[in-house]
């Protein structure tokens, strides 16, 4: 065997021949915890503009739960239609770790720096980017450790030279590899579309509050001045929102008008919808302690909340979607889209502008990981099914892979 165990590492940029990593494979999809499993598979090398980390931490995100389940596609099938040779998946999208080599051409990082991933991946010879464009709207972006082989669950990892971020020296390394992704989703979600970037004094709704993407949003909205106002589903979330610097909490479970509104030709039914939708908005008013709607909303659990999104959001504002958990066939009463000219704007991933000045906001404490558990590398399957089936804790969940414990790395 030429793996060493998980917890050690060799010298800094001696590259073992084979490591440890938890792999998912075609036929293995399904649930979670019965999809990943420790393998030992080759360490890869990194090719032009490339790094090779050894992953001290990685983070959990629910795109693994996805590709884990194969839903909405097979990860390993849609990479090998690429022309991609492996037929496993080392998946993992958040990461702290140090330079154990570096591909060809690369400048800005070396063989012992100390970083932090983000999951922004592209070609850098795509005509979109080559023109200056943001490189996450080009054909060729990808979601690293989700659309890419060798993400952050194995003990190396690959990574483009530009992901790689200066580790903040006052986190750990767990703490510094739990939030890089939902950060900067919610980072470009609120300040990546101008006119509509989070402003002093703007309402925030923001559903999932004590979630990955959510927790990240009610700091990164504080900090600005905004006021931010959480949706969850207990109280034990809601304290956890408030303690982040959210003004107050919804339980939606106080609410029942979820999911596809009646169609707009039955008005009895759009009559009791409606009444929901406002209900709701008005708790929004008490919340903030004025009639103010939310000029921004945070929005990801898709087909059972858009509607009521849209509906109470400001006219003139911006609802921003990264996702659509509950499903993606959401329904938009056009009239109040039209005539209160609202926003309806897709988000995904980070540029590097938008990860550099997240990664600056963490680093100075202006908002922290909002760390929550802290788990070894074993539980990555019984974590992602934890976090299928709602039941992972409360912020963001780390794993130690080359760290030996908790509380290492911090300078
Ligand atoms: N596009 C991107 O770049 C990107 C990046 C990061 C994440 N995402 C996606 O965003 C989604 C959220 O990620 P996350 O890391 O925040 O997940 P998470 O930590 O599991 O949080 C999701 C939250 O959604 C809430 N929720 C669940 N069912 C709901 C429902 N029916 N109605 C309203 N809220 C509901 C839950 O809070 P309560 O039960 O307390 O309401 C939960 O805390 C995932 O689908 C993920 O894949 C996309």
């Amino acid at each position: 065997m030429a793996a060493y165990a998980i917890g050690t590492l060799p010298p800094v940029g001696e590259v073992p021949p084979t490591m440890f990593a938890h792999v998912i494979r075609s036929n293995r999809l399904g649930e979670p915890k019965d999809a990943f499993k420790v393998e030992e598979v080759p360490t890869p090398t990194p090719k032009r503009g490339e790094v090779l980390i050894a992953v001290m931490a990685a983070g959990i995100n629910y795109n693994n739960v996805w590709a884990a389940r194969g839903i909405p596609i097979d990860v390993i099938a849609a990479r090998q239609k690429g022309g991609e040779p492996e037929d496993f998946h080392v998946g993992g999208s958040d990461a702290s770790g140090i330079v154990y080599a570096v591909g060809e051409g690369v400048t800005k990082v070396k063989v012992g720096d100390e970083v932090a991933i983000h999951h922004g991946w592209w070609d850098a010879d795509d005509p979109w980017v080559l023109a200056g464009k943001d490189p996450m709207i080009a054909r060729s972006s990808k979601t690293w450790g989700y659309q890419t082989n060798y993400g952050s669950f194995g003990q190396f990892s690959i990574v483009q030279e530009h992901q790689c971020l200066p580790k903040a020296p006052s986190l750990s390394w767990e703490e510094a590899a739990a939030s890089t992704l939902c950060g900067t989703t919610a980072y470009r979600m609120m300040f990546g579309w101008a006119p509509h970037d989070t402003k002093k004094g703007d309402v925030v709704l923001v559903w999932g509050g004590s979630g990955g993407v959510g927790s990240m949003a009610i700091q990164l909205a504080k900090a600005v001045g905004a006021i931010p106002v959480a949706v969850v589903s207990d109280d034990e979330r809601g304290e956890f929102c408030i303690k982040l610097g959210a003004k107050g909490y919804i339980n939606r479970n106080d609410f029942s008008h979820w999911g596809t509104p009646p169609h707009w030709t039955d008005e009895a039914g759009q009559k009791t919808w409606t009444a929901g939708a406002r209900a709701f908005g008005a708790k929004i008013w008490e919340i903030v302690g004025e009639k103010k709607d939310p000029a921004i909303v945070i929005e990801h659990p898709g087909e059972a909340t858009v509607p009521t999104s849209i509906f109470v959001c400001e006219p003139g504002g911006m609802v921003v979607i990264c996702a659509g958990t509950t499903g993606y066939s959401a329904v938009v009463d056009l009239r109040y889209h039209w005539t209160r000219q609202k926003r309806f704007q897709g988000s995904h991933g980070t540029n590097d502008e938008q990860a550099i000045a997240f990664n600056k906001m963490l680093t100075s404490g202006a908002i922290h990981p909002a760390l929550g558990e802290v788990l070894a590398f074993d539980e990555i399957p019984h974590a992602h099914q934890r976090m299928h089936e709602g039941d992972l804790a409360l912020g963001n969940t780390a794993i130690l892979i080359g760290a030996a414990s908790k509380g290492l790395g911090k300078k």
